[in-house]
C-alpha cells in the first residue's frame, strides 16, 4: 500500500487537464476544456474538463471523476495502480507501507517469478527478432501466417532455439535463481538435479495478466506433427491460475469498455489475427470451458459476450457447458457461426474490421435459441429426444438471473419447441426451487471469493459499491448531500447569538448540520452519511473547499459521488427561467438548502404519520379505544409539526430574501 502522505502528494500534483490530455484532444472553451469522450463513441464532443475543479465528465454517457478516477477508468487500473501511474507521470517517489516478513517472503517469491517471466518474454522476442534462427524459423513462420511485425512485436510474441536448455543456461548466468525457474516452469528438473528448458524450437506466446504482467506463456510447434502436442503450456503457479487469465484482456480491456461487448474465442491466434484487422474487445479461453474466475473477469467489463465459433459444429457441443455458466452470470450471450472451414483466424484475415463486424450482427443470435435450433437439429422427431432437450433447455433458462429475460426467453421456446408456455414455467420453477435447495444447502466457498493480490488492490473500483440501493429518503438525502459538496463552506447567513456579539457567519454546512442534529436524524444511505461525516471532521481545517475537498477525496467512491453532484446541471423552475435576470443557484442558497431540508424532513414526517395511521387501523379493529386515544393525539400532533415545519420554511425565504 501507499502511504498516505505520498497518496497527497499524487492528488495533489496530478492537473486533470494535462491527465485526461494523454489520451484525449482536448480544445479550450470558456473556462473548461471539452473533448471527444473515450469512454464511448461519439462525433461531437461531450466530454468536459473543469481545471478549477480538478475534474472531468462525460455529459453524455455519465463517465468521469477526478484524475485518479479518469485513469483508473480509462487504464482499467485499480485505484493503486491508477496511483502509481500518476506517480511515475509526476515523478513522485512512490514510498509502500511496511510489510510483515511472511508478506515479504511471499510478495518476494510472486515478484522474483514475474521478473524472471519478464526478463523470459523479452529473451524469447530477442531470440525471434534477432537470431538467426529466430529470424528463419520464427519468424518466417509468423510470416507465412500472415501476422504483421506490429502485432508480433504488439503481443510481444517470440521465438524459443531448439535446444534442450538454451533458455535455462542463459537464465541462470544472469543471476536468476534455479528455484524461479522451476516455479514458474519455464524449466524442469531432472532427477540428476539437471535442469532444462520446457519450451524449445517453439514460437512462444506470454500471456499476460490484467494488468500487463507476463504469467505463462503458451509455445506452439511449427510444423504438423501428430506424435508432439501442438501447445505447450507453462504450469499452474503461484502467479499463474490458469482459470482466473483470459489471453487477450490486457490488450483489449479498454476496447471491451468502449464497445460494451467482449468477443470469445478459443485460441492464441484467433485474438492475435482479430487485433490485426483491428478488431480488439476479444479474449481467448485458450481451448478449456470457461470458468466462473473467467467470467467475472469478462463480467468487469461488459455485460454482453458474443461467443464466435468455428464453422465445425464439433467444438460447440462441448462448450455449450461453459456458455451456461455465462448465462447464470447473468451475461448477454449471442453466438456467431462462421461460415464452414473458417475460424476467427482465417476469417479476421480474410476482413477489414468493419466488413468482420458487419458479419457478426448480421450472424449472431441468442444463445438460447441458436441452442434450441442445435438440439432440435439433433433430436429430429424422435419424441424422447425431444423430451431431454426440453430439459437441457429449461436448465438453460431457470439459471438465468433476470425473471424479465427468463421470460421472454420461454415465450419464444414455447413458438420453437410447440410447448405450452405454462408448461414450460412449471419446469423452470421445478429447477430453480432446487437449485435455491441445493446452494442453500452448501456452505459459501471462501476460497473462491478471496481475491488474489492482484484482484485485492482493485477492490476500490469506483462503482462498486455506489449502487446501494432500497433506502427510503435516498433522493432527498442525496439532494442535501448535493448542496453539502458543492457549497458547504459557503456563508448561508449570519446570526447575532445575542445584542452585545458580532455577528457570526453560518455556513450551508453547518446549517445541514444544524438541522439534522436539531431533530436527531441521522442520513440512511452510507455513501451520504459517510459524506456528511468527512464534512464534519473536516471543515475547520485550513483553507477548506468543500468541492475541492470531496472531488479530489482519495476514496474513489467520494470522489466519484462528488463530480456527479458537481457536473449535475442545476434545472431552472420555469418560474424562475422566466424572470429576466436568470439567477445562479448559488445565489439562492438561502431559499433552497432550507428548501431540501424542508423536504426531507417532510418526507420522514408523512412516513411517521402513515405508520400511526396503520397502526391505528389495527387498534381500531382491536377495538383498542385507549390507543386510538393515544394515537389520534400523535397523529394530531405531527400534522401541526407538519404544518408548523412548512409555515417556518416560508417564513425563512421571506425574511432572509
Ligand atoms: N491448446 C492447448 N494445447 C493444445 C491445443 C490447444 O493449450 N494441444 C489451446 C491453446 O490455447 C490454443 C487453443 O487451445 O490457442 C485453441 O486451439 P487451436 O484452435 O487448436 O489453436 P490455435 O491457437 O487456433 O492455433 P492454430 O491457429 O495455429 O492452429
Ligand atoms: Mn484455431
Amino acid at each position: 500500500m501507499i502511504d498516505q502522505i505520498t497518496v497527497d502528494k499524487i492528488i495533489n500534483a496530478a492537473q486533470i487537464v494535462e491527465v485526461v490530455s494523454d489520451f484525449v484532444t482536448l480544445r479550450k472553451r470558456g473556462v473548461n476544456y471539452v473533448g471527444l469522450c473515450p469512454f464511448h463513441d461519439e462525433r461531437t464532443p461531450s466530454f468536459s474538463v473543469s481545471p478549477a475543479k480538478g475534474i472531468c465528465k462525460c455529459f453524455s454517457c455519465g463517465k468521469g471523476g477526478n484524475a485518479v478516477n479518469f485513469v483508473m477508468e480509462h487504464e482499467q487500473l485499480s485505484y493503486y495502480e491508477a496511483l502509481k501511474y500518476l506517480a511515475r507521470k509526476y515523478h513522485i517517489e512512490v514510498i509502500e507501507k511496511e510489510l510483515t516478513p511472511e508478506e515479504i517472503a511471499h510478495k518476494n517469491d510472486r515478484e522474483s517469478m514475474l521478473a524472471l517471466n519478464k526478463y523470459a518474454q523479452a529473451y524469447f522476442s530477442n531470440i525471434l527478432h534477432h537470431s538467426s534462427e529466430g529470424k528463419n524459423v520464427g519468424m518466417s513462420y509468423f510470416h507465412e501466417r500472415g501476422f504483421r511485425e506490429d502485432i508480433v512485436k504488439k503481443f510481444q510474441l517470440g521465438y524459443s532455439l531448439d535446444q534442450r536448455d538454451s533458455f535455462s543456461v542463459e537464465a541462470l548466468s544472469k543471476g536468476y535463481k534455479k528455484e524461479f525457474l522451476t516455479k514458474t516452469g519455464l524449466s524442469i528438473e531432472r532427477d540428476d538435479g539437471k535442469i532444462y528448458d520446457r519450451f524449445w524450437g517453439r514460437v512462444m506466446f506470454p500471456v499476460h495478466t490484467l494488468s500487463g504482467n507476463v504469467v505463462a506463456f503458451g509455445g506452439r510447434v511449427l510444423k504438423k506433427d501428430d506424435k508432439t502436442a501442438k501447445y505447450v503450456n507453462s504450469p499452474e503457479s503461484e502467479i499463474y491460475h490458469k482459470s482466473n487469465e483470459l489471453y487477450g484482456i490486457f490488450f483489449a480491456k479498454q476496447s471491451i469498455v468502449k464497445h460494451d461487448r467482449c468477443f470469445l474465442v478459443e485460441g492464441y491466434t484467433d485474438v492475435i489475427s482479430m487485433h490485426q484487422s483491428g478488431v480488439e474487445n476479444v479474449v481467448a479461453s485458450s481451448g478449456t470451458s470457461l470458468t466462473q474466475g473467467q467470467i467475472r473477469l469478462i463480467h468487469r467489463f461488459t455485460e454482453n459476450v458474443t461467443v464466435i465459433y468455428d464453422g465445425d459444429a464439433a467444438g460447440i457441443k462441448a462448450s455449450i457447458r461453459g456458455i451456461d455458466m455465462l448465462l447464470e452470470e447473468g451475461l448477454n450471450i449471442k453466438v456467431v457461426l462462421l461460415p464452414p472451414g473458417e475460424d476467427p483466424d482465417s476469417f479476421a484475415k480474410s476482413q477489414n474490421a468493419s466488413d468482420f463486424i458487419a458479419y457478426i450482427d448480421a450472424h449472431q443470435t441468442d444463445f438460447i435459441r441458436f441452442k434450441t435450433g442445435l438440439l432440435l437439429e439433433e433430436a429430429g422427431k424422435d419424441p424422447i429426444k425431444r423430451a431431454a432437450l426440453i430439459g437441457d433447455l429449461v436448465r438453460s433458462i431457470a439459471i438465468i438471473p433476470n425473471s424479465i429475460i427468463r421470460s421472454v426467453y420461454v415465450k419464444e421456446c414455447s413458438v420453437l419447441l410447440d410447448v405450452d408456455e405454462k408448461l414450460l414455467y412449471a419446469e423452470i420453477g421445478k429447477t430453480r426451487q432446487t437449485k435455491q435447495e441445493r446452494e442453500a444447502a452448501k456452505p459459501i466457498p471462501v476460497t473462491s471469493l478471496s481475491p488474489t493480490p492482484e484482484e485485492a488492490s482493485m477492490a476500490g473500483m469506483p462503482g462498486a459499491a455506489s449502487s446501494v440501493a432500497g433506502y427510503a429518503n435516498q433522493d432527498e438525502e442525496r439532494n442535501i448531500i448535493r448542496y453539502l459538496v458543492r457549497y458547504g463552506e459557503q456563508v448561508l447567513y449570519y446570526v447575532k447569538p445575542d445584542e452585545q456579539s458580532e455577528e457570526v457567519p453560518v455556513t450551508v454546512g453547518q446549517y445541514i448540520m444544524d438541522e439534522l442534529a436539531r431533530d436527531n436524524l441521522v442520513l440512511e444511505h452510507p455513501l451520504y452519511a459517510k459524506i456528511l461525516e468527512l464534512f464534519r471532521e473536516n471543515a475547520s481545517n485550513e483553507g477548506f473547499v468543500s468541492e475541492h475537498f470531496f472531488g479530489q477525496h482519495p476514496d474513489p467512491q467520494v470522489s466519484c459521488l462528488a463530480t456527479d453532484l458537481l457536473t449535475d446541471r442545476y434545472v431552472l423552475s420555469k418560474i424562475y427561467s422566466k424572470m429576466s435576470k436568470v439567477e445562479e443557484e448559488s445565489d439562492r442558497l438561502i431559499e433552497l438548502v432550507p428548501r431540501v431540508i424542508f423536504e426531507y424532513k417532510n418526507k420522514l414526517l408523512l412516513a411517521t404519520i402513515k405508520d400511526k395511521m396503520v397502526e391505528m387501523k389495527k387498534a381500531n379493529e382491536q377495538n383498542n379505544i385507549e390507543r386510538q386515544e393515544e394515537l389520534m393525539q400523535e397523529i394530531g400532533n405531527l400534522n401541526v409539526i407538519k404544518s408548523q415545519l412548512a409555515k417556518t420554511l416560508g417564513e425563512r425565504i421571506i425574511l432572509k430574501l
